[in-house]
């Protein structure tokens, strides 16, 4: 079988690890942690010279990696962010990008800061009309950074739509955060989009022990000039690290369908929950954009976002609460997670757009794990139940 027409849980099993690769067979990617590789005459190499430049055990990943987006080629970075910068080498200084009003908040922070000191100007805006992006487009302006779904609140950008309007405007190249979905539920490249973008530090990976980004595209001149910024800047994982990862891509579909499972449960639980002012999951009815939802992704993950009764008070109380569920940054793994954002993934942002934004004190950010159903929803009940208490 040739695993790039092979369906996903195949693909993510055995795409870029050919064990015909490597002279002793194995059935799993050796660790090459080697910086430099022997060459046959000057210049004439076995595929690798430097490390940073090339890698055997990245180059599995990253086969692997394209394959999940249906993708030709992928490429992978130190953490999400450091993909993020690379992207922006793409740019020079004086271009214009226009990004989702709500992402991550060291992508805002980045934006706003680092890529400003670089004469890159960005506008924030709502990207969940189409109209907005078009009217926020200048001259001047080379990338759309979109969120889909946005984290924490949740909102989606409609990939497919935004393709068409740029159909319109051939210089400006559009790139896709698909952290929150993973490469499982969601396929931006397929959708129209030119690059795809991830955290490999969430679901990718899965099991809160490797940070690393990658990009994905179809584009032979986008992946010439980010493999030259990957080796140039030197934004690149480390070997072993591509190993835990390469091994978390082989359980993704098998994590990603319990994540929705279990995620799609307690958004029920919590509807319910007299101490719940509001839940945000896109496999609720009453989630906003609930058609959208149905139409680009082939599911939902693990993240709920929900509206605690009260305030800070309330918040805190049910953080410390918990029993099973850990008090942490971070998402998208095995082990259930909450977190306030408004005092910590995204405090960055400043007060007034976090209050725009929807980013309130009471917002609950949960990344629901794969563990036994029965033990989350009890833990969530008792921690609301006391929250309530004086
Ligand atoms: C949606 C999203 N994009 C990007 C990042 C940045 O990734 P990393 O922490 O791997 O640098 C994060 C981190 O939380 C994220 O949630």
């Amino acid at each position: 079988m040739s695993p790039p027409v092979a369906q996903f849980a195949t693909r993510a099993i055995h795409a870029g690890q050919d064990p015909n690769k490597w002279i002793h067979k194995a059935v799993i990617p050796p660790i090459s942690l080697a910086t430099t590789f022997q060459q046959f005459a000057p210049a004439e190499t076995a595929g690798f010279d430097y490390s940073r430049s090339g890698n055997p055990t990245r180059q599995c990943l990253e086969e692997s990696l394209a394959s999940l987006e249906n993708a030709k080629y992928a490429l992978c970075f130190a953490s999400g962010l450091a993909s993020t910068l690379s992207l922006t080498y793409l740019l020079k200084s004086g271009d214009h990008v226009i990004c989702f009003d709500d992402l991550y908040g060291g992508t805002n922070r980045y934006f706003r800061t680092c890529a400003a000191n670089m004469g890159i100007d960005t506008t924030f805006t709502d990207m969940r009309n189409i109209k907005n992006i078009e009217n926020a487009i200048k001259p001047n302006t080379r990338m759309i950074w979109i969120e889909t779904p946005t984290n924490p609140t949740m909102k989606m950008v409609d990939i497919q739509g935004v393709a068409k309007m740029l159909e319109h405007y051939p210089e400006i190249i559009s790139v896709v955060d698909n952290t929150f979905m993973s490469s499982y539920f969601q396929k931006p490249l397929t959708l129209g989009a030119q690059i795809v973008m991830h955290s490999l530090t969430k679901y990718m990976n899965g099991h809160s022990d490797v940070v690393m980004g990658a990009i994905a595209t179809n584009s032979e001149e986008i992946y010439e000039k980010m493999k030259y910024y990957q080796n140039s800047l030197g934004t690149v994982p480390s070997p072993f690290d591509c190993f835990l990862v390469n091994r978390g891509l082989k359980t993704l579909h098998l994590r990603m369908e319990r994540h929705m499972q279990n995620g799609q449960q307690v958004a029920e639980f919590l509807d319910k929950h007299k101490c719940v002012e509001k839940v945000i999951y896109p496999g609720l009815k009453s989630y906003p954009q609930y058609e959208l939802a149905q139409k680009q992704c082939t599911g939902t993950s693990g993240m709920v976002s929900f509206y605690i009764k009260g305030g800070i008070t309330e918040a805190q109380k049910f953080i410390k609460s918990l029993k099973v569920f850990i008090l942490a940054e971070s998402l998208g793994s095995i082990e259930s997670l909450a977190e306030i954002p408004s005092l910590m993934t995204h405090a960055s942002v400043p007060n007034d757009q976090r209050e725009k934004l929807g980013i309130s004190d009471n917002l609950i950010r949960l990344s629901v794990g794969v563990e036994s159903i029965n033990d989350l929803l009890a833990d969530l009940d008792q921690a609301l139940n006391l929250s309530q208490k004086s």
